[in-house]
């Protein structure tokens, strides 16, 4: 907390910039006669300051608003390509901000910084004010980040009538906290200044039950507060073998030559390192023709065990765990392969033979650390007979394709807050992936221990966990029951009845998914139809 005597200083800077935004906006609103008219129902603003079509929660709530009958207006920064339905539901606007003129990265940070931010609070009360015909019922708020968003809703909505929702992903003080330290003065000003602004609005939702709770008791928040849990796109999707022979086919090129004699071999387009396509004709035609009017492909049986992990190789998310769990499978794969010899060879006719496969470890994203430690794992498999650690870039549309087509999945992510999930993890779980994940304070709201998959403290628990799963791969019922547990969950819609036959009769089965509609329509359109239900 902040001590008391620099209280004044802190409030005195934020009724500055209050004093300020506050003579901006009366700026504006004297401009503009739209803004005397009431609020219009069943209209949205929803407002996020970064890159739209990276923004996939905010698209999803744009796309939920709109298929309740919403006029949306989605605000926000131009980059990525957004989901298909932003574009083509004829009651969504999507209004871009315009990013800052080029001249301001040429001169000095210290005139930048501020030019930029006022830059930015004009851009975004023309798009609030000016953008939309009449004032929404509702504006819709991501945060983090929280300057001067919090500040720009909360004043605009006290002025239109509009509601102000604020979306809980994280706290924007706790990641600035990761760069500056937790004492430094910035950090308190934005902790001060999320609080003043994000306290009170019409209804809160929290990505994770332990945010809402948080916040609850040390800001004492107040309007509705919900819970809505993050989902993955409802393409993602467990792969048939024919999407992973396909998939392979595409990546085949990409994949590191150096990985030839570590992998089965492959022969495009009839086999692919992961699968086969039986009963080949002896004289097959063109290759196009055989391969369409051929047997699907199928799982080869020699396949090693596909592990994905994908990382922003930061400092918080600590690759070496990994490595060094992969030391440690290496080695027990070795003496589980060296006891099996000597039981085959001293005819003890061993009960079950406990063999651990090959596995590749496949890594995708960018980020500082990737060349340190690639160059790392690239001395140690040097050595290495049953574990091959690559990094892919993938296309954004086959990274579900890879997640589908995997065997198992690792989460290496540790919260900044610890009050909020990794979403490669809801990612992984829409494609029907099972997770050994890193442990923090709140992963239990999604990653239970056991049904759809495990959690580890340390590397050689990581390695524990590998060799429990993968144990006689490609038959391993470790695997195949979390895996059961996941389809399960995934293809049983929410109903309240099953929820309560759960709870009397299966342990742990309470856990419950619901795609992102289900769980939109549970939370939040109770919130948003509750008064246009009473005044029509
Ligand atoms: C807008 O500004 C003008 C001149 O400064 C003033 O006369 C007028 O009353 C203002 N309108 C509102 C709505 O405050
Ligand atoms: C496993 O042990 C056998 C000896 O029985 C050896 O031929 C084989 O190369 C070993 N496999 C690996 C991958 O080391
Ligand atoms: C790893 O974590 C497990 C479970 O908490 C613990 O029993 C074990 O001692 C830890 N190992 C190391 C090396 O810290």
């Amino acid at each position: 907390m902040i001590a008391n005597e620099s209280h004044g200083f802190y409030d005195f800077f934020l009724f500055a910039a209050l004093s300020f935004f506050a003579l901006l906006l009366f700026i504006v609103v004297n401009v503009s006669q739209k803004v005397q008219q009431t609020p219009k129902l069943r209209s949205v603003a929803i407002l996020v300051l970064g890159d739209v079509g990276r923004s996939p929660r905010m698209m999803y709530h744009a796309e939920s608003f709109a298929k309740l009958g919403f006029d949306t207006y989605l605000i926000g920064y131009k980059g990525s390509k957004p989901i298909l339905s932003l574009t083509s539901l004829s009651n969504i606007r999507l209004s871009y901000l315009s990013e800052s003129p080029p001249l301001v990265t040429r001169i000095p940070f210290v005139l930048a910084a501020p030019i930029k931010i006022m830059y930015q609070i004009a851009t975004i009360l023309y798009a609030l004010v000016y953008g939309i015909p009449r004032p929404p019922e509702f504006i819709v708020v991501q945060n983090p980040p929280s300057i001067p968003t919090l500040a720009l809703v909360w004043l605009v909505g006290g002025i239109t009538g509009s509601k102000v929702i604020i979306d809980w992903h994280n706290l924007g003080y706790s990641i600035l906290a990761l760069k500056l330290g937790k004492t430094h003065l910035l950090v308190n000003i934005a902790k001060r200044f999320e609080i003043m602004f994000g306290r009170s609005a019409y209804a809160h939702l929290f990505v994770t039950n332990a945010m809402r709770n948080h916040l609850e008791q040390e800001w004492g928040l107040i309007g509705h507060k919900a819970v809505l849990h993050d989902r993955p796109p409802s393409h993602f999707h467990k792969c048939p073998p024919l999407e992973v022979h396909e998939l392979f086919i595409r990546l085949g090129r990409s994949i590191s030559p150096s990985l030839a004699n570590f992998l089965p071999g492959a022969s495009l387009p009839y086999t692919t390192q992961l699968t086969e396509i039986q009963g080949l004709p002896p004289y097959s035609a063109s290759p196009t023709s055989a391969f369409s009017s051929l047997s699907t492909p199928t799982l080869r049986k020699d396949r090693p065990a596909l592990v994905v992990s994908s990382t922003s190789w930061t400092p918080d998310e600590d690759f070496g765990i990994l490595l060094e769990a992969l030391k440690l499978y290496e080695s027990r794969a070795r003496e589980a392969n060296l006891t099996n010899c000597e039981n085959s060879q001293s005819k003890h006719d061993s009960k079950e033979r406990q063999v651990l496969p090959r596995i590749w470890m496949v890594i995708t994203g960018k980020g500082p650390l990737k060349n340190r430690y690639m160059a790392e794992v690239e001395l140690l498999q040097k050595n290495w007979q049953y574990v091959r650690c690559t990094s892919l870039w993938l296309e954004a549309e086959d990274y579900p394709l890879l997640l589908g087509s995997a065997d198992l999945g690792v989460s290496l992510h540790s919260s900044s807050s610890a009050l909020d999930l990794p979403m490669k993890i809801v990612d992984m779980f829409g494609c029907g992936l099972p997770v050994c994940a890193l442990d923090f304070a709140c992963l239990p709201e999604l990653v239970k221990d056991g049904i759809n998959g495990l959690v580890f403290k340390n590397a050689s628990q990581l390695a524990e966990h590998l060799e429990t799963l993968l144990t006689s791969f490609p038959s391993s019922s470790a695997l195949d029951s979390l895996r059961t547990n996941l389809q399960r969950a995934l293809q049983v819609p929410l109903s309240v009845e099953r929820r309560v036959h759960n709870h009397q009769h299966q342990e742990g089965a309470d856990w419950e998914w619901g795609s992102w509609s289900e769980n939109w329509d549970r939370v939040v359109k109770p919130l948003v139809l509750r008064d246009s239900e009473r005044f029509g």
